[in-house]
């Protein structure tokens, strides 16, 4: 018998809501399946642990996780108790960072049966592979002066490595999908980073001659999203223009709801962590309208990339025959609860 063992941290406001049900279902699966059986610990790192200890973990709180195969995160941030900077960087980012989580994939394809906010969406199956570890996302900088004349200074960091990295990982997708990597670029705003990144990316594209290559800047690839997602295959970013896009892509799907993601560590010191793309939704919280999706197809990359690629591929198809016969949550313009889809789920899955 295999045993997973997951460190799930709900977090925050949906996540608590949506971890559960997640975790019914993976019980569920490993059962039908049988040869697996996860062994979970849950950690109640959130902004309630924060407003009781002054920290978003432990001290050791990075040692205990650094145990498990794998971080299982449901979503951080109430920023009616604690500012977002301070939960986000004292847990999310944190555990991104220190355990060298430096890339990020984010699936885009629209499930059978969901309403995609566009009108006439072709069929589209769009992988986004995020630079996960720097960027945009430092902690170089600060604030100066005060008053009137106070400026903030953000200093972003590409290195030569993380972004052939995250470029190689984008070409080897591509060479097991249709075959054409998008790159988001900058270069005519952005002065020295990104004129560095197109370099990189002409460097790493001349390596794969049988890998179609574009570059297209930011803004007029978000667009581009909307227009013609389904003339992209694997689309590389940085840190922020990769958050940004798995936005847009999870609206195309019918909502951030659904959009499920990986943050990988490729060295293989630290587990890689599974999340949904949404955060905490306070907006819902409560209500029992969460949809469970995301969570839940964020556990089917979790399998994945534990080499259980099989039960992997059979949870997506159960989730993709709910989604089809109309079990729904209300942002997808259904009006079944958070639990009814789950149930559903876990009765299609099996005996
Ligand atoms: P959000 O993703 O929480 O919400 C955006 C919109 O999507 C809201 O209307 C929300 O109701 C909806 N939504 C999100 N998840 C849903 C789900 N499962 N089912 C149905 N609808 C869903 O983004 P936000 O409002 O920008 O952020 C709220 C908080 O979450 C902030 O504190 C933010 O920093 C944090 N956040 C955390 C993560 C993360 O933990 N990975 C990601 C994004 C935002
Ligand atoms: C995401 C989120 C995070 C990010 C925030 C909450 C720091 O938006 O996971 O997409 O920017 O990476
Ligand atoms: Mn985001």
């Amino acid at each position: 018998m295999k045993t997973l063992k997951i460190a799930s941290i709900p977090g925050d406001g949906v996540g608590k809501e949506i971890m559960p049900e997640a975790i019914r279902v993976m019980e569920k699966v490993a059962d039908v399946h049988g040869g697996l059986k996860f062994d979970f610990e849950e950690f109640p790192y959130s902004c309630d642990y924060y407003l009781k200890h002054g920290a978003m973990m432990p001290e050791d709180g990075m040692d205990r996780l650094s145990q498990f195969d794998s971080v299982f995160l449901g979503a951080v941030g109430d920023a009616s108790k604690v500012p977002d900077h301070i939960s986000l960087w004292g847990l999310l980012l944190k555990i991104r960072q220190e355990f060298q989580q430096e890339i990020n994939i984010r699936p885009a394809k629209l499930l059978k049966g969901i309403n995609s906010k566009l009108a006439n969406p072709q069929d589209f199956d769009i992988v986004v592979v995020r630079e996960n570890s720097e960027g945009e996302y430092s902690s170089i900088g600060g604030r100066i002066f005060h008053d009137d004349n106070e400026i903030a200074i953000q200093n972003n960091v590409f290195s030569k490595r993380a972004t052939k990295q995250a470029m190689n990982i984008a070409f080897d997708l591509a060479s097991k999908r249709k075959g054409l990597v998008t790159s988001a670029t900058k270069s005519n705003g952005i002065f020295h980073a990104m004129p560095f990144w197109d370099e990189i990316f002409d460097e790493i594209s001349a390596k794969h001659p049988n890998i179609k290559s574009e570059s297209k800047h930011i803004d007029a690839l978000a667009a581009y999203f909307i227009t013609h997602p389904h003339e992209l295959d694997v689309v590389v970013g940085s840190n922020l223009f990769g958050d940004i896009l798995s936005d847009v892509g999870a609206a195309i799907m019918g909502s951030i709801g659904v959009a499920p993601s990986a943050n990988l560590n490729l060295n293989g010191k630290y587990p890689s962590m599974f999340e949904p793309v949404h955060g905490s939704a306070p907006d819902i919280v409560g209500k029992g309208i969460a949809n469970p999706i995301g969570q839940i197809w964020t556990a089917k990359m979790l399998l994945e990339f534990n080499g259980e690629a099989n039960i992997a591929e059979h949870l997506l198809k159960v989730i993709e025959a709910v989604t089809a016969d109309g079990y729904q949550t209300p942002d997808l313009g259904g009006k079944y609860k958070m639990t009814e889809v789950t149930d559903e789920i876990i009765n299609r899955l099996g005996k």
